[in-house]
C-alpha cells in the first residue's frame, strides 16, 4: 500500500539512477539540480545515488557536474561528493547509439555505485519529443528495472499536451512504453507546502467542514498573479498563453484541492478519485457562453518595481501582432451538492503588479446589519485566505468592534504565518515531487484522467478564442488586468479582491 504523502519527506530513497533527459536545459539547472542537491544535503538521498544527463548539446562529464555545482551554490560536501560520479551522454534522441550508451551507462551505475537497478527517468525536454524519448526507452528495453531492481519510473513535465485530443495522443503513446502505475506527471503546484496545506486545513480541523458549502460560502476567488514577464521563454510561451500555460494545470489542482468531498484516506487514489470527481462536476460552458464567463488580456509596457518593461509584443521571440494572452480570467460553476450556484473567479496574469497566489473563500453577509455608520457600511464580507505564495499562511477577516464610546465595527484579520510558525518551511516544491517519484508515491502527481478533465474544462474557452485576436484585451504591465475583466463580477455585484502581500 502507499504510504501516506503527508509523511513522505522523512523517508531516505532508495539505491537510484536517475536520468535527465534536456540535462542541458533552464529547467534542469534551475529546479532540478537545486532540487537534488537540497535533498542531497539534508541526507534524504540515498548513498548509492548517481546522475545521468541526456541532451544534444556536447558536454564532457565534466561541464555536466560543471552545471550541478554551479547551480547548486549552497550545496555541501554530500552534494560535493555524489556530483563527482555524475556521468553526460551527448546525443540525439532518435539516435539508437544514445540508448546504446545509456544502457552501458546504468549497467556501469549499478556495478559502480550500487544502484541496484531501479530507475527515475525525468523527461526535461520540451513537449515535442516526450513520447519520442518514452517510446525510444521501451523499444531499447529500458522501460524495466535493471537486473535485481525493484522499480522503473517515468516523470514528464508540463505541458502534458496543448488541447484535449494531443494529451490523449500523448497518453496512447506513452501508455505503449510506461504503465500508468509508472508515471509521474509533474505539477510543481502540488509540491508546494500551503498546496497541501489546504487539505491538513480542511480536512484535519472540525470547524472548517460544516461551513465549506453553498450555504456559508458566498464566492471563490483563486488568484495567480506573477510580476514577472516571459522571460526567456517567449517562444514556448507564444505555443502556450496563460489558459494552457497555468489554467489547465496550477489552478484546476488548487480548485479541486480546495472544492473537493473529503477523501476516505490520504493516499495517491483517495486523493486523486476526490479531485477528479470534482473536476468532472465543473460546468462545461458552450462556446459562447465560455465567451461571455471569460477575459484574455495581453500585457503592454509599463512599470513594475519603479522599472519600465517592454510589452509582451516586444519581448524576444515573441510575434510583433501576436494575439497570446498573457492574462485570463473565468467566471466557473461547479455543479455539486455542496457547490451548486456558488461562482468560482480565477484569474491569471503576467506583469500584474505583485507575484501572488491565494485562494480566498469569501462568506454571505449577514443577513441584516444592525451597525450605523461608514465603517460599518466598508464591512467585508467574512473571508478565509489561504495564501500559497509569498508570506505563506492563512488569515481571517472579520469584523471586529473599533475601541471606544461609540459602537463601530470595521474588517480585521487574524494571521498565521508559516514562517514564523514553523522553521524549516520548505516552501519549493520539486525537492518534494523528485523525492516522492523516488519512493514511488504519487500522491502529489496527476493522473492521466485529471489531465484529461482539466482539458476538457478549457476546451471552450480555446475554442472560442480560436479566432486570432478574438476578445483580446490589453493591459498596462502593473496593473491588475484588462478593466473588462471587473465586468466578470460586476454583473453579480461582486469586485475582484486586491489580494494580500
Ligand atoms: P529548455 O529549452 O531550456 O531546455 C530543454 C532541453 O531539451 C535542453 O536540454 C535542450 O538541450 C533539449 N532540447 C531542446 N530542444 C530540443 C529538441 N527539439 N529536441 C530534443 N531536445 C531538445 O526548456 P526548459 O528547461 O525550460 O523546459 C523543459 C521542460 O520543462 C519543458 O517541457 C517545459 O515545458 C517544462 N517546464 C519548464 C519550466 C521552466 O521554468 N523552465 C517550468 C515548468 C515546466 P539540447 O539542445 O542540448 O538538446
Ligand atoms: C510554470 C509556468 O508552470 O509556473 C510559468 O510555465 C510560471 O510560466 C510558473 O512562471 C510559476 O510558478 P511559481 O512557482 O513561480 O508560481
Amino acid at each position: 500500500m502507499t504510504k501516506p504523502a503527508l509523511l513522505a519527506p522523512h523517508d531516505e530513497t532508495p539505491p537510484l539512477a536517475m536520468v535527465i533527459f534536456g540535462a542541458s536545459g533552464d529547467l534542469t539547472s534551475r529546479k532540478i539540480l537545486p532540487a537534488l542537491a537540497s535533498l542531497a544535503d539534508l541526507g534524504r538521498l540515498n548513498e548509492n545515488f548517481t546522475v545521468i544527463g541526456v541532451a544534444r548539446t556536447k558536454w564532457s562529464d565534466e561541464d555536466f557536474q560543471e552545471a550541478a555545482m554551479s547551480n547548486s551554490a549552497a550545496a555541501g560536501d554530500r552534494w560535493r561528493n555524489l556530483v563527482k560520479r555524475f556521468r553526460y551522454i551527448s546525443g540525439e534522441y532518435s539516435s539508437t547509439k544514445t540508448f546504446n550508451q545509456l544502457k552501458q551507462l546504468l549497467t556501469e551505475a549499478d556495478e559502480l555505485h550500487g544502484t541496484e537497478g531501479n530507475r527515475l527517468y525525468y523527461l526535461a525536454t520540451p513537449p515535442s519529443v516526450f513520447s519520442q524519448v518514452a517510446c525510444a526507452l521501451a523499444t531499447q528495453g529500458c522501460n524495466v528495472p535493471g537486473p535485481g531492481g525493484g522499480f522503473c519510473r517515468l516523470v514528464v513535465e508540463k505541458p502534458y499536451g496543448r488541447d484535449l485530443d494531443s494529451a490523449l495522443e500523448l497518453d496512447a503513446a506513452v501508455h505503449t512504453a510506461f504503465e500508468e502505475r509508472q508515471i509521474f506527471r509533474i505539477d510543481h503546484y502540488m509540491g508546494k507546502e500551503t498546496v497541501q496545506n489546504v487539505l491538513a486545513l480542511r480536512f484535519a480541523n472540525a470547524i472548517f467542514e460544516p461551513i465549506w458549502n453553498r450555504r456559508y460560502v458566498e464566492q471563490v476567488q483563486i488568484t495567480v498573479s506573477e510580476s514577472l514577464g516571459v522571460e526567456h521563454r517567449g517562444g514556448f510561451y507564444e505555443t502556450a498563453g496563460a489558459l494552457r500555460d497555468i489554467v489547465q494545470n496550477h489552478v484546476m489542482q488548487v480548485l479541486a484541492l480546495t472544492l473537493m468531498e473529503p477523501p476516505t484516506g490520504m493516499d495517491a487514489n483517495h486523493i486523486r478519485d476526490e479531485k477528479v470527481k470534482l473536476l468532472k462536476a465543473i460546468v462545461i460552458p458552450t462556446p459562447d457562453e465560455a465567451v461571455d464567463r471569460s477575459v484574455r488580456g495581453q500585457y503592454t509596457a509599463g512599470i513594475i518595481d519603479s522599472k519600465p518593461v517592454v510589452g509582451y509584443r516586444e519581448e524576444p521571440e515573441v510575434a510583433p501582432d501576436s494575439t497570446t494572452e498573457t492574462y485570463v480570467a473565468l467566471r466557473l460553476g461547479v455543479e455539486n451538492w455542496r457547490w451548486a450556484g456558488v461562482p468560482m473567479y480565477v484569474r491569471t496574469g503576467k506583469r500584474l503588479p505583485h507575484r501572488v497566489t491565494e485562494v480566498a473563500m469569501q462568506f454571505h453577509n449577514v443577513p441584516h446589519l444592525a451597525f450605523e455608520g461608514e465603517l460599518a457600511r466598508q464591512l467585508r464580507p467574512n473571508a478565509l485566505v489561504l495564501r500559497i505564495q509569498p508570506n505563506e499562511g492563512i488569515s481571517l477577516h472579520f469584523g471586529a468592534k473599533v475601541p471606544g464610546e461609540a459602537f463601530k465595527v470595521q474588517s480585521v484579520a487574524m494571521d498565521f504565518q508559516y514562517n514564523s510558525t514553523f522553521a524549516d518551511s520548505g516552501m519549493d516544491g520539486y525537492p518534494r515531487l523528485l523525492h516522492d517519484a523516488m519512493i514511488g508515491d504519487a500522491t502529489l502527481f496527476i493522473r492521466t484522467d485529471e489531465v484529461e478533465q482539466a482539458w476538457r474544462i478549457v476546451t471552450p474557452y480555446l475554442q472560442a478564442w480560436s479566432e486570432p485576436g478574438a476578445g483580446l484585451h490589453f493591459y498596462e504591465a502593473g496593473t491588475w488586468g484588462p478593466h473588462i475583466a471587473d465586468l466578470l463580477l460586476e454583473r453579480t455585484g461582486d469586485a475582484w479582491r486586491v489580494p494580500e502581500l
